[in-house]
C-alpha cells in the first residue's frame, strides 16, 4: 500500500522540478515538498466533534492518523455544542485527544440555533483551511451542520458510524443521520444492518465501507485503566452534594446504573415522574443505584421537585456526568444498566452487562437480545420496565462481540484514506 504512494510522490516531485518554466520557482517548489508546513502532497483531513458521544469515537481516529505524518495533515474542529468540563474537556484529557485546533464555541440553543450557528462559523474555517476531506462522526447536531457546510463548500465528506436508523423521525438524531448519510461520499459502517439500510436508500455500494465500531477501539484501549478504579472512591469523588443517607456499600454485580438524557424521557414530567418513583421504590431497595445525571435531566428534575425526592432516597447515588473511565468502570461492574444512550447499549454488549434500553426503538438493533446482544427495548412504561428489570437482574453476563468490533476500526478507516490518496 505504501509503495504506490512513494512512487506517486517521486513522479510528482520529478514532474514539478522538470516542468518548472523558470529557475527561481524551482527553489520554492523544492521547499514545498520538504518543508512540513508547505507540503501540499499530504491529504488534508478536517474532523469534527461537538458533543460528548463524539469524543470517544474521534480519539482512536486521531491517534491512528498521527501515525502517518508524512501522509496526512489533520485539523480537529470542536463545535462547542457540549462545553462543560465534565461533558467535554475531561474526555479530551482521559482519552489523550489533542486540544482542538479550532473551537467554534457554539454552546446550547434550539436545534435551529445550534445548527445555524455551527454552519455559519464552520463555513469560515473550511474556506480558510480548504481541507481535502471533512470527517464527521455519529449523529449529533454538529455532525449534521458540518456535513451540510462541507458539501456546500464542495469538500469530500466522510461519515463514521454511518447507516444507523431508528426509523423514528421524532428523534433529532435520526434527522441528523439521514441528512449526513445522504450527503456523504464515504460511509463507514458498524455492521451489516447499517449497510443494508444504506443500500435500501440507494447509496452506491462502493461508497460504503464496513469497518466496525470505532467506539470499541476506545473501550479496548481504556479497559485496563478503567478496571483499576475503586467503586467507592469513584462515587465519593463524583457524588453530588445533598444526599441525606450514607452511601450504600458497592460491590461488582451488586449495583445498577441509570442514565437518561433523551428529550422523550426527560422533558415531559408525566413520563419522568413515574420513572423516578419506580427507581426510588422498586430498584434502589433491591440494588444500590448510581445515577450520573445529564445537565438536561438535572434541570428538569430540579424544576419539578423530583430532585429532592431522589436526594432523600436511600440507596441512590446521584453523581455529576462521569468521565470516560469512570463510566466504563460502572458499565463493567453493573448488574443491570438502564439507559437511553446508544453508546452505552453498545458498550454493554461488549462487556456483557444486561441492558434495559428506555426507548421504543433503537438505531443499533445489533445490540438487542434477538440479535445475540444484551439489550432489551423497554420504552418508558413502568410496567414493562418492572418485568424486564426483574428478568435482567437474574441474568448472567453474556458477552456479544459483533464482527469487526475488535478495537481495530480506526486502522481500517485510515487505511481507506491511504488507499484513496
Ligand atoms: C446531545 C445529542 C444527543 C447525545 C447527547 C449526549 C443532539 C441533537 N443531541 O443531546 O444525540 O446523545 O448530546 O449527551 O445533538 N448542557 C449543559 N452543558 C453542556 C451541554 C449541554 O449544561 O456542556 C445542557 C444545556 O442546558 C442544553 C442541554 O444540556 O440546552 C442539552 O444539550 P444539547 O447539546 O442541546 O443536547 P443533549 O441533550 O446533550
Amino acid at each position: 500500500m505504501f509503495r504506490p504512494l512513494k512512487c506517486q510522490w517521486f513522479f510528482s516531485v520529478f514532474t514539478r522540478f522538470y516542468t518548472t518554466p523558470y529557475q527561481p520557482r524551482l527553489f520554492f517548489r523544492y521547499q514545498a515538498y520538504f518543508h512540513p508546513v508547505m507540503n501540499h502532497t499530504k491529504t488534508k483531513i478536517m474532523s469534527v466533534v461537538g458533543a460528548r458521544p463524539n469524543f470517544m469515537k474521534i480519539a482512536p481516529f486521531v491517534r491512528e492518523l498521527s501515525r502517518f505524518p508524512d501522509v496526512f495533515t489533520h485539523t480537529l474542529v470542536h463545535t462547542g455544542q457540549h462545553y462543560d468540563v465534565s461533558m467535554s474537556q475531561s474526555f479530551f484529557q482521559a482519552l489523550n485527544i489533542p486540544a482542538p485546533d479550532v473551537d467554534l464555541e457554539i454552546g446550547s440553543g434550539t436545534h435551529a440555533e445550534q445548527v445555524g450557528r455551527t454552519m455559519m462559523s464552520f463555513e469560515k474555517v473550511v474556506q480558510e483551511r480548504k481541507p481535502d476531506w471533512i470527517v464527521v462522526i455519529g449523529d449529533v447536531n454538529a455532525t449534521c451542520a458540518c456535513s451540510i457546510t462541507a458539501k456546500k463548500e464542495h469538500i469530500a465528506l466522510a461519515h463514521i458510524e454511518s447507516g444507523l436508523r431508528s426509523f423514528d423521525l421524532d428523534m433529532p438524531e435520526e434527522v441528523n443521520r439521514m441528512v449526513t448519510d445522504r450527503l456523504s461520499d464515504l460511509l463507514f459502517t458498524t455492521d451489516h444492518m447499517a449497510d443494508a439500510n444504506l443500500i435500501k436508500e440507494g447509496v452506491p455500494p462502493e461508497r460504503i465501507k464496513r469497518v466496525g465500531n470505532i467506539m470499541i477501539d476506545s473501550l479496548e484501549m481504556q479497559r485496563a485503566p478503567a478496571a483499576r478504579l475503586d467503586l467507592a472512591s469513584l462515587c465519593a469523588a463524583n457524588a453530588l452534594p445533598g444526599s441525606r443517607h450514607p452511601a450504600p456499600p458497592l460491590h461488582d454485580n451488586r449495583f445498577c446504573v441509570i442514565t437518561l438524557h433523551r428529550p422523550s424521557n426527560v422533558d415531559d414530567i408525566d413520563i419522568l415522574a413515574p420513572l423516578v418513583n419506580f427507581l426510588i421504590e422498586e430498584v434502589a431497595p433491591v440494588l444500590p443505584l448510581i445515577w450520573p445525571v445529564h445537565p438536561r435531566t438535572r434541570k428538569k428534575l430540579e424544576s419539578s421537585g423530583l430532585w429532592v425526592l431522589l436526594q432523600k432516597a436511600p440507596g441512590i447515588i446521584l453523581t455529576q456526568p462521569l468521565g470516560y473511565h469512570e463510566m466504563l468502570r460502572l458499565s463493567m461492574g453493573a448488574k443491570v444498566m438502564l439507559t437511553d444512550s446508544g453508546g452505552l447499549q453498545e458498550e454493554c454488549c461488549i462487556l456483557g452487562t444486561p441492558c434495559l434500553t428506555l426507548r421504543q426503538n433503537t438505531e443499533r438493533p445489533i445490540t438487542l437480545r434477538e440479535h445475540g446482544g444484551v439489550g432489551v427495548l423497554v420504552g418508558n412504561d413502568v410496567e414493562r420496565i418492572r418485568t424486564e428489570f426483574r428478568e435482567a437482574a437474574a441474568l448472567p453476563r453474556t458477552l456479544h462481540r459483533p464482527p469487526l468490533w475488535d478495537g481495530h476500526t480506526a486502522e481500517r478507516i485510515v487505511a481507506c484514506f491511504k488507499k484513496l490518496k
